[in-house]
């Protein structure tokens, strides 16, 4: 009774209190978050070089590099028998889409000197030419299984009228993986530009106002070209997880620059990695643009975008029958189901990333260098003796049916370590929410009965839902 009455007095003086000022140690860091302004990751080495030195090891530099076109020497970057091979690579590039099942691709092919961005290095590589929105002679790319693969129809040509929207970085239909002579023969067929997509997920400090103003200009004739590509850092640097650094990095004190550990509000905490390693439906601001670009600490994931929808019952490409994550990136949706599974308590929905990852040593390639502890210790910390067994749960394919195009109805997940979901069956096996956890949101209007008016929500939405206005309904199939 006095802990009911307590907690209502204290939700009302957090709800009296600016949202952003719960966000924070103090006000003047959150000032900084939405304000300041990004320097890059070599303003702070003179001061942190020993963070640097590690950081700069770790996967989290190796996302995007300036290719040759950018006069950078592309021997390290580029994988060796991509190097050796190009002449016999399918190098067309991707300039825009026709239908959503047909893109124009151009009928030249492009040379490994024209590329200015590589984007990529551990499991595949990718690799993005200037074009600037030119009409030309293309050929017609398509797809049969929702945009997972294409195919090139080099029979016949089409006239493409250009579009100077599409300007920018564009991606080749290559897609290449570390081992040599493998490469995804079913070309890639990405049509938007790197910087409308997602440079923000691979870069920091993206100033989203610049280049919207930057793109109008370009199409209104006012601007030359759109090879700028206005970010602080082409690596994830220093300042996507602790903020806007330019004030600290001239004047530095612990006040003014962001420790994540330090942030006290749970929501805002998680997004600091969560910002990235998610996969959103869409960006609620920016059309076609799939990051959370504009992203300042303290933000919230509904202020920027939409996750993208699980399919509970169905399963899809994304995520399985029960929820779990079936594709890299997604492990902030696997944490997240913990607190419909486990109660809103949960001690691993509050969780964020780095609580068990080592942020400055993220994938340096040595074993277990992503976490602070080993694997074992990370879980023994509140398991004890049970964590060797817990640990079987990043194997979200153990046990189940694999997955593949057109067969999506079964529980498989990813191959260890890629599972995040902290929750089990009676075997032992990953597992996700059972059918009478499913959420559905009913659109607008629509008739109950049907199927295809309830659409199916990840469980931590259904208040910014019903806020909409939207039925929201718990259970199997509400339609029945
Ligand atoms: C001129 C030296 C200098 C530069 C440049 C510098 N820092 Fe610092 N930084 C410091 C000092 C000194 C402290 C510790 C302050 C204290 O103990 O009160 C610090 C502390 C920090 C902390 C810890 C804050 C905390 O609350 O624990 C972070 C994070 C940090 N710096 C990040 C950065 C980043 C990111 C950059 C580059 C944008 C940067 N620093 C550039 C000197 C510098
Ligand atoms: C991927 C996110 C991320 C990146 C990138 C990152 N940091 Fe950190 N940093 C953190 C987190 C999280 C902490 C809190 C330490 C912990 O988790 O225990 C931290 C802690 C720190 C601290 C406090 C001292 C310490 O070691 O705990 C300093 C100083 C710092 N970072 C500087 C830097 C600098 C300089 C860079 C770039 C060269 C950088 N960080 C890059 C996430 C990051
Ligand atoms: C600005 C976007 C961004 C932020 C913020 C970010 N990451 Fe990353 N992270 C990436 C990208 C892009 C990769 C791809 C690296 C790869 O696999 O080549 C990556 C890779 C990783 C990997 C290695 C993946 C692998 O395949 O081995 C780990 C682990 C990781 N990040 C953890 C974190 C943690 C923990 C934080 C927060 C402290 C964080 N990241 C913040 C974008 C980000
Ligand atoms: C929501 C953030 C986000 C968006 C949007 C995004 N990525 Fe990533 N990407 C990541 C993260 C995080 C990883 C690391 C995956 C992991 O290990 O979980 C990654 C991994 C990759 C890798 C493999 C990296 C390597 O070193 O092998 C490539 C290539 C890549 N992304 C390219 C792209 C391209 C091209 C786009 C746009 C068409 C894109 N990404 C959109 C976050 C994102
Ligand atoms: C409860 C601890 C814990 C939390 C929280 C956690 N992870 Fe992990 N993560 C692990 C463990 C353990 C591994 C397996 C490491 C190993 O054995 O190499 C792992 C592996 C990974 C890998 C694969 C790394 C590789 O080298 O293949 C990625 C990527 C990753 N985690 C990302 C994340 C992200 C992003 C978050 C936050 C949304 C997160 N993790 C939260 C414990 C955690
Ligand atoms: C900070 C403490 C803490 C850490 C660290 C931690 N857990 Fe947990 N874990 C819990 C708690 C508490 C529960 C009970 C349910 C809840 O609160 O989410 C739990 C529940 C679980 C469950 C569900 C158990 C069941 O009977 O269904 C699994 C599986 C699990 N954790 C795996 C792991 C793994 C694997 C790691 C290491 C990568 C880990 N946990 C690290 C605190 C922790």
């Amino acid at each position: 009774m006095y802990r009911t009455v307590l907690a209502s007095v204290a939700t009302l003086l957090l709800a009296a209190l600016p949202a952003i000022a719960a966000d924070y140690p103090d006000k003047k860091q959150a000032d900084i978050a939405k304000n300041g302004t990004y320097v890059g990751s070599d303003s702070c080495v003179t001061c942190h070089g020993d963070i640097h030195a590690n950081w700069e090891k770790t996967r989290h530099t190796q996302k995007a590099r300036k290719g040759p076109a950018m006069g950078k020497d592309f021997s390290s970057s580029v994988y060796k028998w991509v190097q050796r091979d190009w002449d016999k690579l399918d190098s067309h590039m991707i300039l825009d889409q026709k239908d959503k099942t047909t893109n124009y691709v151009t009928v030249r092919k492009y040379k490994l000197e024209e590329v200015g961005y590589v984007v990529g290095q551990i499991r595949k590589q990718r690799y993005a030419v200037y074009y600037d929105g030119s009409p030309m002679e293309a050929y017609l790319q398509t797809t049969k299984d929702g945009g997972i693969s294409w195919t090139i129809d080099k029979s016949k040509t089409v006239q493409y009228s250009g579009n100077k929207e599409r300007a920018g970085w564009k991606f080749l239909t290559l897609e290449m993986k570390p081992k040599d002579g493998e490469f995804n023969k079913n070309s890639y067929g990405e049509f938007y530009s790197w910087q409308e997509r997602c440079i923000g997920c691979h870069t920091t400090g993206f100033d989203v106002k610049a280049w919207t103003k930057a793109k109008a200009d370009f199409v209104a004739g006012k601007r030359a070209d759109l090879k700028d590509i206005f970010v602080a850092d082409t690596r994830v640097g220093c300042e996507s997880c602790h903020g806007p650094g330019a004030v600290h990095a001239k004047d530095p004190s612990k006040a003014n620059i962001i420790n994540p550990t330090k942030i006290t509000d749970v929501e805002a905490r998680k997004m600091v990695c969560e910002q990235c390693h998610t996969r959103t439906a869409k960006n609620l601001h920016h059309k076609g643009a799939n990051d959370l670009r504009g992203y300042r600490i303290g933000d919230k994931y509904s202020d920027h975008a939409e996750y993208t929808r699980p399919a509970w019952g169905k399963g899809n490409r994304q995520t399985s029958i029960d929820g779990k994550g079936r594709r890299d990136h997604q492990m902030d949706m696997d944490i997240r189901l913990s607190a419909t599974i486990k109660g809103a308590h949960s001690a691993h929905a509050k969780m964020a990333c780095f609580d068990c990852h080592d942020s400055h040593n993220i994938g340096t390639g040595k074993a277990s260098k992503v976490l602070k502890l080993s694997a074992k210790d990370t879980c023994a910390k509140c398991h004890g003796d049970k964590a060797e067994a817990y640990l079987k749960v990043l194997d979200g394919s153990k046990g189940w049916a694999k997955y593949g195009y057109g067969d999506w109805a079964n529980e498989g997940g990813r191959a260890y370590p890629r599972q995040h979901m902290f929750n089990k069956d009676a075997q032992g096996r990953s597992y996700g929410v059972t059918p009478d956890k499913y959420h559905w949101a009913l659109k607008e209007a629509g008739d109950t009965k049907k199927q295809d008016d309830w659409s199916a929500i990840w469980p931590w939405e259904k208040e910014a839902f019903e806020k909409k206005g939207m039925k929201v309904a718990i259970g199997a199939t509400p339609w029945k």
